[in-house]
């Protein structure tokens, strides 16, 4: 295969977030989040673990600036807790917390390194919680007053924002799977979290443009590219049942679309929603949801090959029979095409000005063997296929300005715990040491060639 350039000014980045890596959930002030209440609660992490201490990011930042700079990041992706910020989730905000992004953002930029900063990746004030949390409309509200108050601190130095990481996780992994903090099993809950984050999302848009002046606003939404192997009607029907609750019901409102009607219809039919419909849609949330946007965040990871279910009503079911046998560790199957297929379709769907990739990586455990090094060639080979995908999309129009590999190091993957290893950078849990893997190191090559071999 022929080596693929990437254009000049290509951002390659790394990303991580902060529940994740931080460790110090009791420091400085910090307020409990709803993943440090949730992780605390026998049975909710299939190890038994927990984010307190994490890869004790908070102590080792400048150690992991280092390891960036190192292998070359031209940007990076973090996401600062909210709770951190105001520890009541609203009202007085703590200055050690916001002292901390402050020194990480100097640091980051001091070493050439772009910051971009997610104001939500699921760390959830838990006094936010105690309120109702996503499900009520004071959510929204309250993400607006923390959005203010870290965009005011940081806005002059950090000029690239994403107000949400993948609504569909806080929205209904969240509240209708159960899978992840709170662990509601509430498909209506889930649907009125989902708005009411991305009201949240729309409503925040110009709060930070007034405060950081200059800045690149946008969103970061996940994706599944649904498929089905057995084109029948009622697959193909199955595909857009799938694509409408997964994709298109975060990506519609926020270009303006409205909630997909297709889909707002079938939750009435199956009593998700009440006859009234979306009863907690308020008049203008729509035209602020559709606020206008710098860029879209894309995090890709795999496909869903479905069929419909046997009684042809209820929703779709996988149909692993027909996907391909190459899976990560996550279980997820590896599907380079999909990203193709996914920016292509964003790009001539709903033209967002730009795009990144802000997550794309995979799971393997691979440990330091006895040359000490971690010989990881498998997510050598996931990334370097989907980077080239990536490449072709660019080729096709889709313009993708930059991608984040997930993760810069191995960290506590939410309800797995740390069983799943996404890191470029090994991490060791007992001691904290760092070592890069030999991912990371293709991936300096990739960065120093601006270009894929
Ligand atoms: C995404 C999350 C990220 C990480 C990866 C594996 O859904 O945004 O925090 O857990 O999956």
């Amino acid at each position: 295969m022929a080596t693929q350039h990437f254009p000049e000014g290509f951002l390659w980045g790394a990303a991580t977030s902060s529940y994740q890596i931080e460790g110090a959930w009791q420091e400085d002030g910090k307020g409990e989040s709803i993943w440090d209440c949730f992780a605390h609660t026998p049975g909710k992490i299939i190890d038994g673990s927990n984010g307190d201490v994490a890869c004790d990011h908070y102590h080792r930042w400048q150690d992991d600036i280092a390891l960036m700079k190192g292998l070359g990041l031209h940007a990076y992706r973090f996401s600062i807790a909210w709770p951190r910020i105001l520890p009541q989730g609203v009202g007085a905000a703590n200055q050690p917390g916001i002292d901390f992004y402050s020194r990480l953002v100097d640091g980051l930029l001091e070493a050439g390194i772009t910051p971009f900063a997610t104001l939500y990746h699921w760390d959830l004030p838990q006094a936010i919680q105690e309120r109702g949390g996503w499900p009520q409309r004071f959510a929204a509200e309250a993400f607006v007053e923390y959005a203010d108050v870290i965009t005011r601190a940081l806005g002059d130095r950090v000029k690239h924002w994403i107000t949400h990481n993948e609504p569909w996780c806080s929205g209904l992994l969240s509240h209708q799977i159960g899978e992840h903090a709170p662990g509601w099993r509430d498909w209506y809950a889930g649907l009125a979290a989902s708005h009411h984050i991305l009201l949240s999302h729309g409503w925040a848009v110009p709060v930070i443009r007034r405060n950081s002046p200059d800045a690149e606003v946008g969103v970061t939404l996940n994706f599944t590219v649904a498929t089905t192997a057995v084109r029948t009607p009622e697959n193909l029907a199955a595909v857009r049942v799938f694509d409408g609750y997964f994709n298109r019901w975060f990506l519609d409102p926020v270009y303006g679309r409205r909630y997909p009607a297709d889909m707002v219809y079938a939750y009435q039919k199956a009593g998700v929603l009440p006859a009234s419909g979306l009863d907690f849609v308020v008049d203008g949330d729509l035209e602020a949801i559709a606020a206008h946007t710098d860029f879209l965040g894309v995090n890709y990871y795999s496909r869903a090959v479905l069929k419909a279910a046997a009684d042809g009503e209820s929703f779709p079911v996988d149909d692993p029979e027909h996907a391909t046998l190459e899976r990560t560790d996550m279980g997820w199957e590896i599907y380079p095409q999909g990203l193709y297929d996914l920016l292509c379709r964003l790009h001539f769907e709903y033209q967002p000005a730009k795009l990144y990739v802000t997550e794309n990586g995979a799971s393997y455990a691979d440990a330091p063997g006895v040359d000490g090094r971690v010989h990881d060639t498998r997510r050598i080979d996931y990334l370097r296929a989907h980077f080239i995908k990536a490449r072709e999309a660019m080729a096709a129009g889709a313009p993708l300005a930059g991608y984040f590999v997930w993760s810069l190091m191995d960290n506590f993957e939410w309800a797995k715990g740390y069983t799943e290893r996404f890191g470029s950078v090994w991490v060791d849990y007992e001691t904290q040491v760092r070592i890069l893997k030999d991912s990371a190191l293709w991936y300096q090559q990739v960065i120093a060639d601006n270009a894929v071999g």
